[in-house]
């Protein structure tokens, strides 16, 4: 990453348990090891990003947090700043937490509002800002497709994820007519290197994406292992957690490199 400019870096995808919020965790801990400022926005009414940031459960009942982006036009009080709504983590990482008040948030956003929200969005002063989803497509979450540089789309080796990929490309497609800059990536998570059944839907993912423009599949692919999860429960990205093999704290590093490469 090169530029000084604000990048925005969105995790979308509709299915759960893809590994939205490890990627974005273990990319905001890579953001933060080069010294860069960061903000975390959590979109998920689960509030699984802000609990592995904060470890706080108080917080997942609080209203405010990232549902500040998305104020209400016909509320006579003004809303208060995102900048009022944060929660300082360290000096260098804020965020606006998710809660499970979210879902009474507008879920069917008009496009002059979805545009506002932009701009708001890409005011803020950070480096880096990422944006965590909910696995559902309320316009809620498709919102950050307006907003980011760069949508990270992690998904299983799998027939259905290979399909799913197919409706949110369209997604995609339509973001790029209001977002022009907006680059796409999809990312394998949970990967098992010996499965015959993976590695051809892995070829046929790389074939299916080969048409639209190469590389678009990051390398490395990330693998299922064990100290992944066990590592975010001790809040740690991976390649700082004890029990961590070497290949694995490597493989997660080389992503995280290859998505900042990217911008
Ligand atoms: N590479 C991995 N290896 C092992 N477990 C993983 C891996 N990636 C994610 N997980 C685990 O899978 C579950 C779902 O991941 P999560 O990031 O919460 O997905 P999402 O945000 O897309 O719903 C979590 O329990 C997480 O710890
Ligand atoms: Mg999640």
């Amino acid at each position: 990453m090169t530029s000084t400019q604000t990048k925005v870096i969105a995790m979308l995808n509709q299915k759960g348990g893809v590994g939205k919020t490890t990627i974005a965790y273990h990319l905001i801990h890579y953001a933060l090891r080069e010294e860069r400022t960061v903000l975390a926005i959590d979109l998920d009414p689960q509030g699984n990003l802000t609990l592995a940031l904060t470890g706080d459960f108080a917080l997942l009942n609080q209203q405010g947090g990232s549902a500040s982006l998305f104020p209400d036009p016909s509320s006579p009080t003004p809303s208060p700043s995102p900048l009022a709504a944060m929660t300082a983590i360290t000096p260098r990482l804020q965020l606006l937490h998710g809660h499970q008040h979210l879902d009474a948030v507008e879920q069917s956003l008009a496009l002059p509002n979805i545009r506002a929200t932009a701009a708001v969005v890409r005011s803020l002063p950070f480096d880096v800002i990422f944006v965590d989803t909910a696995p559902s497509v309320s316009s809620r979450q498709l919102a950050p497709l307006f907003w980011a540089d760069l949508v990270v789309v992690p998904m299983e080796a799998d027939e259905f994820s290979v399909s799913g990929l197919a409706a949110l490309l369209k997604s995609i497609r339509l973001a790029k007519r209001e977002n022009s800059g907006l680059v796409y990536r999809a990312a394998i998570n949970r990967f098992k290197i010996r499965s015959k059944y993976q590695n051809l839907i892995v070829q046929q993912l790389e074939e299916q994406l080969a048409a639209d423009s190469p590389s678009l599949l990051l390398r490395p692919l990330l693998s299922e292992r064990v100290p992944v999860a066990e590592a975010i429960g001790r809040r740690k990205p991976v390649w700082a957690y004890g029990r961590s093999p070497r290949p694995v704290r490597a493989e997660w590093l080389a992503f995280c490199e290859a998505v900042y490469g990217d911008l």
